[in-house]
């Protein structure tokens, strides 16, 4: 795991997405696979800028999304489609029939978590996984606690997740409980990945992650056991670890 210590929320944002880009434009047909959440906001600021100033094309790109709220339908302003195309999706030459998220609303379920998982296959796997880490040390929807041999599957969200969430719904109760999430193993397949973390709030995952074991009690660990993992962390990130 190499980890690169940048000043703050917007070094971290510029760095990965000159990754980022350097990747797109190094491969003929780059696969993608995407988070969504607080955290790579700005990255996918920086994208469309690029894009804007012609420095980079999504013409060819195939992307995946890490995972979909339960219920929510792809023109629910919660739903995580919908964070994609505001946030990035829109504002690019994406094809919109290359990006695929998970159907949070299919009648079949466990054949929307099968058709993830085949639809990635059949794209030649995940060349560049991009991820946050949940406080709890989630990454995707899965949990403390998440086998790591997991596939993309339905999962329940922690109670901590509900509520950390919970700042873009209008109550706590609106938040969906369940999720559909790429698996770890499903991540750990993925060639290369790049895990952003900003801010204090995620200061104490850094340090179980970068000075703990690797263990299911904190699903980024895994992250060890790949070959080419990036870490991207600012200042406040490293708070505690400083304070040692
Ligand atoms: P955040 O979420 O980017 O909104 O902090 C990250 C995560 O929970 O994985």
């Amino acid at each position: 795991m190499e980890v690169i210590r940048v000043k703050d929320y917007d070094g971290m944002s510029e760095e990965a997405a000159s990754i980022l880009v350097e990747r797109i434009n190094r491969l003929d047909n780059p696969v993608l696979g995407l988070a969504t959440g607080s955290t790579p906001e700005g990255l996918y600021k920086r994208l469309i800028e690029e894009y804007k100033q012609g420095n980079v094309s999504f013409k060819n790109v195939k992307s995946f999304n890490l995972d979909e709220y339960v219920g929510l339908e792809k023109n629910d302003p919660n739903s995580y489609y919908y964070f994609m195309k505001e946030k990035l999706f829109d504002h690019v030459d994406i094809s919109l029939e290359n990006v695929r998220v998970p159907n949070g609303v299919a009648s079949d379920l466990q054949q929307e978590c099968k058709d993830h998982e085949a639809a990635i296959q059949a794209s030649g796997g995940i060349d560049v996984q991009l991820l946050g880490i949940g406080a709890n040390g989630h990454i995707g929807f899965n949990e403390p606690g998440t086998p790591f041999s997991s596939k993309t599957q339905v999962v329940d969200l922690d109670e901590s997740t509900i509520e950390a969430n919970s700042r873009f719904f209008d109550s706590i109760e609106d938040v969906p409980t369940q999720a559909v999430s790429m698996g770890i193993e499903t991540i750990m397949n993925s060639k290369e990945i790049l895990l952003l973390i900003s801010g204090a709030g995620k200061a104490e995952a850094l340090d179980r992650l970068i000075n703990g074991d690797v263990t299911e009690d904190l699903p980024a660990s895994v992250l060890k056991n790949h070959p080419n993992v990036t870490v991207i962390a600012d200042d406040a990130a490293f708070t505690v670890i400083d304070s040692k």
